[in-house]
């Protein structure tokens, strides 16, 4: 079912999460069907639980497809990710653009650990582990942030480079998002 996307200002989306205690159980699967229908809905690139008023530490990202809101990204693959946990390999950190469905219409410019490996569970309890790099591991961060109360604005160090999508990148389909 497709549901409503809390914004910006929503108390719910500056919660920290609870972690997911059981598996393969028919909520977090309606749970599960939820986050994709809505992410695919909104053309999003991924979507926390949070951000559907769920207080749990679930997010989904990635496409089988070219995303419309980041024509330029490489593709990801689809991922569900449950009780996730962020080792960053090294310091190096990138600035790369970003948008959120829970801030409309905007973008900003976020710095992210460039390469990360990232341990999960998917909805059987099964381990899901990754080393990535680049848009790959600017997406989980984003969505894990989510899990923690934390929106990218938050994460904007230079304001001059925040703003209207619409203003920042003419023509990208993502006038109302
Ligand atoms: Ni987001």
């Amino acid at each position: 079912m497709i549901r409503d996307i809390l914004k910006m200002g929503d108390p719910r989306l500056l919660r920290v999460s609870r972690p997911v205690t059981a598996f393969g159980t028919t909520e977090l699967q309606s749970l599960i069907t939820d986050l994709f229908d809505t992410m695919r809905a909104a053309n999003g690139a991924g979507l926390a639980a949070p951000q559907i008023g769920v207080d749990l530490r679930v997010v989904i990202f990635g496409d089988d497809r070219p995303n419309p809101r980041y024509p330029e990204a490489p593709i990801i693959p689809l991922t569900l990710l449950i009780n996730p946990e962020l080792t960053p390999q090294g310091d190096a950190l990138e600035e790369g653009w970003e948008g959120c469905l829970s801030v409309p219409g905007l973008r900003g410019v976020v710095p992210r650990y460039r390469e990360l490996h990232y341990r999960g569970h998917d909805a059987e309890g099964r381990v899901i582990e990754r080393t990535v790099q680049g848009f790959h591991a600017r997406v989980v961060q984003h969505e894990c942030d989510h899990l923690d109360g934390i929106l990218y604005p938050m994460r904007v160090r230079d304001f001059s480079r925040f703003g209207y999508t619409s203003v920042l990148f003419p023509g990208l389909d993502d006038a109302d998002d």
